[in-house]
């Protein structure tokens, strides 16, 4: 099988789609990762978009997120990853992607991406999305759960990449410079 923008992959599945694959990525984990190499493989492009949600007080800045993840993922050909904010469907119009591809762990995943895919589907023309299943060893690997263990001084070098470790651990180096200071301020 053909399609128009592309011919098959190594096992024969039809390329030439383009998929987005939008998330916080706060940090991004080998969760997530596992996802984007899976999916990449079925695509021509796979967009990497990293939201700025404005409701949220992040760990990394988006551009922090955004430089990570590029560095995860440099050794993906088809891989792009890049920043965007408002409403996901109109980003994947603006980027001419066919698709949005979501990540599926557990059972309690599901009811808010399914109405996030039905909602998604029901906006300005409507995009669709396609899940993929997290592998097994991955299906509790969650960003917040990475950043409370951290917090709490846990180990987390099996969730996370060693790049992302180290600015984890570069921003707690800051934190503590910062403590006192923000101390003297309050007592002001
Ligand atoms: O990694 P996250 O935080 O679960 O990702 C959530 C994300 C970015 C997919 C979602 O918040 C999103 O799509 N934000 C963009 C704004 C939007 O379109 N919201 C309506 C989606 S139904």
């Amino acid at each position: 099988m053909t399609t128009t923008r592309g011919s098959r992959s190594r096992n024969g599945v039809a390329r030439g789609a383009v998929a987005v694959y939008p998330g916080s990525f706060d940090p991004v984990t080998f969760g997530h990762l596992d996802i984007v190499r899976r999916a990449a493989h079925y695509f021509t492009r796979l967009i990497v978009a990293v939201v700025t949600n404005p409701n949220k007080r992040p760990m990394f800045a988006q551009d922090q997120r955004v430089a990570l993840l590029r560095d995860v993922c440099a050794d993906i050909p088809n891989v792009e990853v890049d920043g965007f904010s408002g409403l996901l469907v109109d980003y994947v119009r603006k980027r001419q992607a066919d698709l949005i591809v979501k990540g599926l762990r557990i059972v309690s995943d599901f009811e808010y991406e399914f109405s996030m895919a039905v909602l998604n589907r029901k906006q300005r023309g409507g995009v669709d999305t396609m899940f993929v299943p997290a592998s097994i060893e991955f299906a509790y690997v969650s960003s917040s759960s990475v950043k409370e263990v951290f917090r709490l001084g846990g180990d987390v070098s099996d969730f996370v990449p060693p790049v992302v470790l180290r600015a984890m651990q570069r921003l707690r180096i800051a934190d503590v410079k910062t403590e006192p200071r923000r101390k003297e301020v309050e007592r002001s």
